[in-house]
């Protein structure tokens, strides 16, 4: 083989190398830093939650671990003039989420800590996370938000607190983001 043939090749594998080294190393930060793993809502159900939410052009919808921003992208797809911002703590998520929503001025995105976040101008608040983050999660949501709020979790259940509707989601056998549980503030 050819020397520069070889010098190509050893250059790709070692970038190839180097990529994997960095996605895992990010996948291994997130995995300490954050209190719920990357597991993205499914895309296919993704239009049903929206419309789920009666969104109108005043509504604010926060999705508070935010991962790539799939659900903010379907809410602002569907209804361009809302407010959409998206809390990620996880390096890789973020990142990807920031270049998604790139040419989208009405998501913002925040690398912050889902704790120590403001969700005061919140209409709307999706969570896709585990049933003991979402308690911990709940008093500074009611202490912040407007009563008439809406709280939307994918699969887990609010502590204490009564549905006013549970909705099964379009399903192909999946065995995630299987229903949407609505909470009002
Ligand atoms: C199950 S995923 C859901 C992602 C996205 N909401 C979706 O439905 O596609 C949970 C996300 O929450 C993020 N997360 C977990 N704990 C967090 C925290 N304390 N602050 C901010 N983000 C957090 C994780 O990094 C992960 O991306």
């Amino acid at each position: 083989m050819d020397v520069a043939l070889r010098i190509a090749l050893l250059l790709v594998l070692l970038v190839i190398l180097v990529v994997g080294v960095v996605v895992g190393l990010a996948h291994i930060i997130s995995a300490l830093i954050a209190d719920a793993p990357y597991v993205p809502t499914r895309s296919s159900v993704l239009r049903a939650i929206i419309n789920e939410l009666s969104l109108t052009d005043q509504s604010v919808v926060y999705d508070l671990g935010c991962g790539d921003a799939r659900l903010l992208l379907e809410a602002v797809h569907l209804h361009p003039h809302i407010r959409a911002v998206g809390v990620e703590i996880g390096p890789v998520p973020y990142w990807l989420g920031k270049w998604r929503t790139r040419k989208h001025k009405n998501i913002q995105l925040l690398r912050k800590n889902i704790f120590s976040t403001d969700v005061s101008k919140a209409t709307h608040i999706y969570l896709y996370l585990f049933p003991h983050v979402i308690k911990k999660l709940m008093p500074s949501i009611l202490e912040q938000c407007a009563p008439g709020t809406i709280i939307a979790s994918c699969d887990f259940e609010v502590a204490g607190r009564e549905p006013f509707k549970v909705v099964e989601l379009p399903n192909d056998g999946a065995k995630l983001s299987k229903r949407l549980l609505l909470y009002r503030v």
